[in-house]
């Protein structure tokens, strides 16, 4: 039986166990997560250990990210099954603070990220979430003061905003993005896809086949206007309401309109009734 990982719930207790950790020279790397874990998850744990001795991982719903429309309330939570996930894979801490403890009464700041955090795709729909985001992992860099940090692809643009924060903020951090796990039909995998019903469940893998078809497209040296219209037809087409379908610099994420820019990225969100998917792709 693998050895569970130790749960710290307290700051006292997470620097305590981090310090343990720590001795005799080992490196850490942290995967923040908001739980629910599923096999995007897992493969990040993976990369965790292939980069540092000691893996942390961190389960907080992180509600200063979530609009008040939004699903805090009703976001998944399956604390035993992501237990024995993370005890079969050996993770050595698990730092699963609840609100208070994250944020105390009087807490009174906010990480407000610029740069990709502005660049017109998420920050649009959701004003909310970057700020969000880059205050929760602020603070669990400073709280567990990792080597790595392993964050997935899946969610690009937060990768991007990630990564510019603990540069920009000399967290001593280095940020190290993961591939995508899809599901074999192409979807990525999401906490939130619980929340397809069957017949939306069918139409989603429509989101892959669209990104699949405008980088197929671009590679071949299609204009770019011709070739993102082709996949933003298809999800449409499908029955999603689309956000944003759109060709990024893969690094700064500003617009790009030919492949002479530099490394692209198609990013896309869509609404499938109430779900909102996100997904992205190298072009
Ligand atoms: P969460 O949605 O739980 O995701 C945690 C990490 O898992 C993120 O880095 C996300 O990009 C990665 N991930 C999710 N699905 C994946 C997939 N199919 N393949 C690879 N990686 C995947 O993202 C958050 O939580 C939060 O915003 C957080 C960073 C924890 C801050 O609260």
């Amino acid at each position: 039986m693998p050895r569970k990982p130790l749960i710290a719930r307290t700051v006292p207790a997470l620097r305590r166990a981090v310090d343990a950790l720590r001795a005799r020279k080992a490196t850490v790397a942290l995967v923040p997560t908001m739980g629910a874990l599923h096999d995007g998850h897992v493969s990040l744990v993976r990369l965790a250990r292939r980069r540092a001795s000691k893996v942390v991982v961190s389960i907080f719903v992180n509600p200063t990210q979530f609009a008040p429309t939004e699903d805090f309330s009703s976001y998944p939570r399956t604390w035993k099954s992501d237990m024995a996930k993370l005890s079969a894979e050996a993770v050595d801490l698990v730092w699963y603070p609840d609100v208070k403890t994250m944020y105390p009464d009087g807490f009174a700041t906010r990480i407000v990220p610029e740069g990709p955090a502005t660049a017109g795709l998420e920050d649009r729909f959701r004003p909310h979430f970057f700020g969000g985001v880059a205050t929760v992992v602020g603070k669990l860099f400073t709280q567990v003061r990792p080597d790595f940090a392993i964050f997935g692809e899946k969610d690009y643009q937060q990768l991007r905003v990630v990564a510019r924060m603990a540069a920009d903020l000399d967290l001593g951090v280095k940020v190290i993005g993961s591939k995508t796990v899809r599901e074999r039909d192409g979807l990525a995998m999401s906490s939130r896809n619980v929340y397809l019903s069957d017949d939306e469940r069918r139409v989603a893998r429509e989101l892959y086949r669209a990104m699949k078809e405008s980088a197929g497209r671009l590679r071949d040296g299609e204009d770019a206007n011709t070739a993102m219209m082709a996949g933003a037809e298809m999800i449409k087409t499908a029955g999603f309401a689309l956000d944003y379908f759109e060709l990024r610099h893969a690094e700064s994420l500003a617009p790009v309109t030919s492949v002479a820019d530099g490394p692209m990225r198609i990013l896309v969100a869509a609404r499938l009734g109430k779900t909102r998917l996100i997904d992205n792709m190298a072009v």
